[in-house]
């Protein structure tokens, strides 16, 4: 079995999308429990102006909470200076700065153009840097945008080198419609696959149409080896509601499993933390 890694991102990317305000207390219960599944990277939060995102605004409590074990990086989103600020203060492991592929994306999530939002991304990098703290770098839309359709794959390739030259070890790359297809996430894997080696990249698919385990095989086929997923399917989109979340973690490793990877996650552990993540989206 080759290994292939799972990036567990619900407690920040399933969570911020649910309306219900979800006690501080049981975003810290999910993480301790995915803190036992295997993870070798969890996103445990984002350190956002809470006005735009209010489920995210006890960032700070929820990293003080948390029982860190050794050997697992605790990840948080930073947008900007402030935000890295507030993380590093709170410990957090790594940091990731998320830009568009598109300029109309880029707008609507970060209130700024994409050279506008790489600049205040390159302060953040170089604080990041100079702290020694990882940086995580995003594309988000790289195949459809909400406002402006297909996404071309070079305005991906572009803005994904655009990171790493700011010094991402990894860029995520986010089909946040769940729009993608294997054919479009392979012509987009083929023009940033100029940029990057298949080793730096992540593929982020949300599951809104049902086809994230199909852009996942045509990303393996490309050479990527790390996937971002959220336990229990957790999450939604703000531009299609009712849509289902990010791909469940417990279905990739499943499908990765059966494909001969091996994601050395406790499947027992994966199942009981995906029931508590249903349960806090139901408000049980
Ligand atoms: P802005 O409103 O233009 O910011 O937002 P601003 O600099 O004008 O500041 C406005 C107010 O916010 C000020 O306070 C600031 O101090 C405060 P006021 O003077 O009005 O009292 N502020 C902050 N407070 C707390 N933490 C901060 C912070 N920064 C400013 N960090 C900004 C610009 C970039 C901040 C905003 O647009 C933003 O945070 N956007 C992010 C929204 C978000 O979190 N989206 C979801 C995450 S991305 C995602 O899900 C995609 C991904 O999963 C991949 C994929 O699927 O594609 C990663
Ligand atoms: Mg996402």
């Amino acid at each position: 079995m080759s290994g292939v890694e799972i990036f567990e991102v619900g407690p920040r990317d399933g969570l911020q999308n649910e309306s219900r305000p979800i006690p501080t207390a049981e975003k810290i219960a999910l993480v301790d429990l995915l803190s036992q599944a295997g993870f070798r990277r969890i996103e445990v939060t984002s350190f956002v102006p809470p006005k735009w995102v209010p489920q995210m605004a006890d960032a700070a409590e929820v990293m003080a909470g948390i029982a860190r074990r050794p050997g697992i990086r605790y990840a948080a989103l930073t947008p900007n200076l402030k935000g890295y600020r507030a993380a590093k203060a709170a410990g957090a492991g790594e940091v990731a700065i998320f830009a568009a592929a598109s300029e109309g994306f880029s707008r609507a999530n970060l209130n700024a153009t994409i050279a506008e939002s790489l600049a205040r991304f390159a302060a953040v990098a170089q604080a990041a840097q100079a702290d020694v703290i990882p940086l995580r770098g995003y594309v988000s839309v790289v195949t459809d945008c909400p406002f402006e359709g297909r996404v071309p794959p070079a305005s991906v390739a572009r803005v994904a080198a655009a990171l790493r030259d700011m010094g991402c070890y990894e860029i995520s790359l986010g089909d946040t419609l769940g729009q993608g297809r294997p054919e479009t996430i392979d012509a987009m894997l083929a023009a940033v696959l100029d940029e990057l080696p298949p080793g730096r990249l992540a593929g982020h698919y949300h599951d809104t149409a049902g086809r994230a385990l199909q852009n996942i095989d045509a990303s393996l086929d490309r050479g990527l080896r790390v996937f971002d997923a959220a336990v229990g399917g957790l999450g939604g989109c703000p531009y299609a509601p009712g849509a289902a979340g990010n791909v469940a973690t417990e279905r990739v490793a499943a499908h990765l499993a059966a494909r001969g990877h091996d994601t050395g996650l406790d499947m027992a552990v994966i199942e009981r933390a995906a029931a508590m993540a249903r349960a806090m989206r139901r408000g049980a």
